[in-house]
């Protein structure tokens, strides 16, 4: 029998340039507490949240996840058309096909390069960066552009006092190349279908077709995620430095889906993160963008503190399925 060719590409990989796209209005905290019977003093304390950004009706997911996937390509100063796969984390998509990522790399001049989304809630970015790291070292692409895209406001219910006020809207993206030095660590990532029920859709396209159920929004168990979070994504993190043979002291950055500031001090308490590690705190005046915070997080700090630029970065997503990933980069 014939040998089949095997391909293969280089051994290491690394984060070339980010991008990032919020959505266009500003959403402050008072703009929200009154179907809720909640306060701006009672968000501030409870997640951190000053304000989200949200995008307005004519501003699709496609738009934010092109205006970031381009600034990544631009950024790291390669020509689009050497990008070799596209791959859009999401749970956003309006429709359940085609998916966001075609659209993406036709717009962002990608031509018929590979084109997928993905469905990891808010540990999709990490998803995407496991993927985009193996994409290349197996020879299936030179360059990856990965997008963490979400419009969620569409999939808010004003009235809904478990999740809706910490939901924004934007994307960020990118770019994943050849390295010649180890850039992006071996994923630990996973899931946990037994907490499928923890966050969670209201109603299915039969039931809204049928007329049993209103359009569908999103809620959660709010204490179930936050102590799933605390406990057991610490726990991962930690794996995550140990996988990558490094310590919390020789981390520039520590940028964790921002899902609750609370979480995220959390974190950092039970890390033990050294003064000099810089935390990606964007929830502050984005919000919760899912699979977009990540990379939102580290475009804005890397804006505020270029000198962080090829420091280690451990990140860390979570969210519905309930999902996990987690990594150490070199930020670029
Ligand atoms: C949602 C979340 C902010 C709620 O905060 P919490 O501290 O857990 O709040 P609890 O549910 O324990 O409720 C505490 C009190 O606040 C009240 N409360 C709940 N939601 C409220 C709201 N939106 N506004 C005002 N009060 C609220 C409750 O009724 C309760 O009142 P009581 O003490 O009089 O009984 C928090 O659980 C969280 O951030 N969870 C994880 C979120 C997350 O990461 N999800 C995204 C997927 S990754």
């Amino acid at each position: 029998m014939a040998t089949l060719n095997q391909a293969t590409g280089p051994r290491f990989t690394r984060i070339l340039g980010y991008g990032a796209a919020r959505g266009d209005l500003a959403v402050p905290n008072d703009d929200l507490v009154g179907p809720i019977d909640s306060s701006d003093e009672w968000i501030r304390q409870r997640t951190g949240i000053v304000e989200r950004k949200r995008a307005s009706k004519d501003v699709g997911v496609v738009d934010l996840a092109a205006q970031a996937g381009a600034e990544a390509i631009a950024t790291a100063g390669i020509d689009p058309s050497r990008v070799g796969a596209v791959i859009v984390s999401t749970i956003s998509n309006e429709v359940a096909t085609p998916s966001v990522s075609t659209l993406v790399a036709e717009r962002i001049g990608a031509g018929i390069a590979p084109a997928y989304d993905v469905n990891a809630a808010c540990a999709g970015y990490t998803y995407g960066i496991a993927q985009g790291d193996a994409l290349i070292r197996a020879g299936l692409a030179e360059y990856v552009l990965v997008i963490g895209a979400e419009k969620l406001s569409p999939m808010v219910d004003p009235t809904d006092r478990s999740i809706s006020f910490l939901l924004g809207d934007g994307a960020g993206a990118a770019l994943l190349g050849p390295s010649d030095t180890p850039s992006i660590s071996p994923t630990v990532w996973g899931s946990d279908g037994s907490q499928w029920g923890a966050i969670w859709m209201t109603s299915t396209y039969s039931q809204v077709r049928d007329g049993e159920a209103p359009f569908a929004t999103m809620r959660q168990n709010g204490q179930t995620v936050f102590r799933w979070a605390v406990w057991e994504m610490a726990k991962v993190a930690k794996q995550a430095l140990e996988t990558a043979g490094v310590t919390v002291d020789d981390l520039a950055a520590f940028i964790p889906h921002q899902a609750n500031m609370r979480i995220i001090d959390e974190f950092a308490k039970q890390l033990g993160l050294p003064e000099h590690v810089r935390i990606g705190r964007d929830i502050e005046t984005t919000g919760n963008t899912s699979a977009a915070s990540i990379p939102l997080a580290s475009h804005r700090l890397l804006q505020e503190h270029p000198e962080l630029s090829g420091g280690l970065a451990l990140q860390i997503g979570f969210g519905a399925g309930l999902v996990f990933g987690a990594q150490v980069v070199v930020l670029p």
